[in-house]
């Protein structure tokens, strides 16, 4: 047998994830993600950035408060305000890191820092002594590693590890790195740093390339302890390594890899889910592990090999990652117990006042539509993540439209006890006119740069699901919608949109720190 080592799984969803355009998160949602993560059986969440905002101090700290069951870890430029901010936020933590980074290569030294190398490693080793007084926990990350001049990459490493660093990340910021490349800048720390055995090296690479994966996975063939990782891939640009893919790879390639993750996978696909419905950021369908398409098969000569034996198509079992194998149907005779039954199967954990409302949103569901399948239920339990705290409800809409002349639509919001309705006789069709109409009554004026609609399941009666990108202030807002209509589709999901601006979520990009 051959022997194995364990895997660091360290995930940014939180932190790199969320800095993806129009993939902000509210406190609860945050917190909601987090607990997930926990399930998932990742080690380390990097909760957040506590300098960027009083809201992403706000997150971590209650994060670090109020989750348990992994290293709560926060993000701090190399100099002491932040980390001493990061270290404030962290201070409830029962296991705490704080992620210290610094920029070191020529490129970032000469136009972003203006330092010279002496300069950065003075830095570096002052801000991890500095981190280091408050945790004992540290991970250092020389910042655009990847083209970093390997010599120096060495001596910057050494002297963080000196300095008190237990985790080195490389990061490939901006996903430049190949597979044999990145897997040779690991072999030569290992071999070249005399105090490397001190820390653990870790790795964060970006998609730019569509090589964040492949990238992870050789570092981890060069000795790589840890993967900086994303669900769903999310992150700054093209994204993060994708933790279901890495994590698949590791398990389904033991042979190569001889490592292990403490990954519970057939939380993969309810994770994915979860985050995908509150960040309104839709999974691909072809999306490996977790995409709709990933296990199925259509031409006739695959769906005969694994009616025959399901090892000549199959390399994974779609219940390892979670999806179910049976698609039972519920209907409008079937009780609570048994929706929170099968919404305990999709990897749903829904409290007392949660069941109530979905089971609510699945009466009114099961009345439209005969059957029920898993897909309109996680659909379901998704547009109740993306639900905003104070948010605008949707009461009631009629529009009236023609090839001839304007469209006519008619509203109505509640909001608490507060209800608001509003006609307009104006716009390039029936969504745009409604959409005018619920600008009218939240003041909220958005731009609509892209709209889809997907149907959630199969057959002429599926739901809808709707995904708007909207532009405000120069941010981009998502919003997501589900019915089985699809202009309601839509208009939720522009509402969604709507409730995100309305309490303050689309992030101003002008509030992002600077480079030092
Ligand atoms: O991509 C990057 O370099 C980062 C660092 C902060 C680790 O996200
Ligand atoms: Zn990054």
């Amino acid at each position: 047998m051959s022997s194995s080592r364990p895997i660091v799984i360290f995930d940014t969803t939180l932190r790199d994830g969320e800095q993806s355009p129009g993939c902000s998160m509210n406190l609860s949602e945050k917190l909601e993600v987090a607990q997930a993560l926990v399930d998932l059986g990742v080690d380390v969440i990097e909760a957040g950035f506590p300098i960027a905002s009083p809201g992403d101090f706000e997150a971590v700290e209650a994060i670090a408060k109020t989750v348990s069951g992994a290293t709560i870890c926060g993000l701090a430029r190399c100099n002491e305000k932040d980390i001493d901010r990061a270290a404030d936020a962290l201070g409830h933590a029962a296991d705490a890191r704080i992620h210290v980074f610094l920029a070191t290569s020529a490129i970032h030294r000469e136009f972003k820092l203006k330092m010279d190398k002496s300069e950065i490693i003075e830095r570096a080793v002052a801000g991890v002594k500095r981190a280091r007084n408050r945790c004992d926990n540290i991970e250092f990350s020389p910042e655009d590693a990847a083209r970093t001049e390997l010599d120096f990459l060495c001596e910057v490493v050494e002297a963080a590890i000196g300095a008190g660093a237990t985790t080195v990340n490389i990061p490939d910021t901006v996903g430049y790195a190949t597979p044999a490349h990145f897997g040779n800048v690991i072999a030569t720390l290992k071999n070249r740093v005399p105090n490397i055995d001190q820390a653990v090296i870790s790795v964060h690479c970006h998609n730019d390339l569509g090589l964040a994966v492949a990238n992870s996975l050789a570092a981890v063939e060069a000795g790589a302890g840890q993967i900086e990782c994303t669900i769903n891939g999310l992150g700054e640009r093209a994204g993060n390594c994708s933790l279901e893919e890495v994590v698949m790879a590791l398990r389904t390639r033991h042979d190569v890899y001889h490592a292990d993750t403490r990954i519970n996978t057939p939380r993969l696909v309810p994770t994915s889910r979860l985050v995908s419905g509150i960040t309104g950021m839709l999974v691909q369908r072809n999306k490996a592990i977790v995409g709709r398409n990933a296990f199925a098969h259509e031409a006739g000569i695959h769906q005969d090999g694994m009616l025959k034996e399901r090892s000549t198509y199959e390399i994974m079992r779609p219940e390892d990652v979670g999806f179910t194998q049976t698609d039972l149907v519920l209907g409008k005779h079937s009780g609570r117990a048994a929706l929170a039954d099968r919404a305990k199967a999709l990897g749903f954990h829904l409290s007392g006042e949660q069941l109530d409302n979905v089971f609510n949103a699945f009466k009114k569901l099961a009345d439209k539509k005969k059957e029920v399948y898993d897909g309109d239920i996680a659909a379901l339990i998704e547009q109740g993540a993306a639900v905003v705290a104070d948010q605008w409800q949707l009461q009631s809409y009629e529009v009236q439209a023609s090839t001839d002349g304007a469209p006519r639509a008619t509203i109505t919001l509640s909001r608490g006890s507060e209800e608001k309705s509003a006609t307009v006789n104006e716009g390039d069709g029936p969504l745009d006119a409604l959409f005018h109409a619920i600008e009218e009554i939240t003041g909220v004026a958005i731009i609509v740069r892209d709209f889809r609609v997907q149907s959630a399941t199969r057959g002429k009666d599926a739901q809808g699901e709707s995904v708007i990108e909207a532009e405000y202030n120069g941010q981009l807002v998502r919003g997501r919608g589900v019915s089985t209509d699809t202009v309601e589709a839509a208009v939720r999901a522009f509402l969604n949109a709507v409730n995100r601006v309305a309490v303050g979520q689309a992030r101003d990009p002008k509030t992002r720190p600077e480079a030092v």
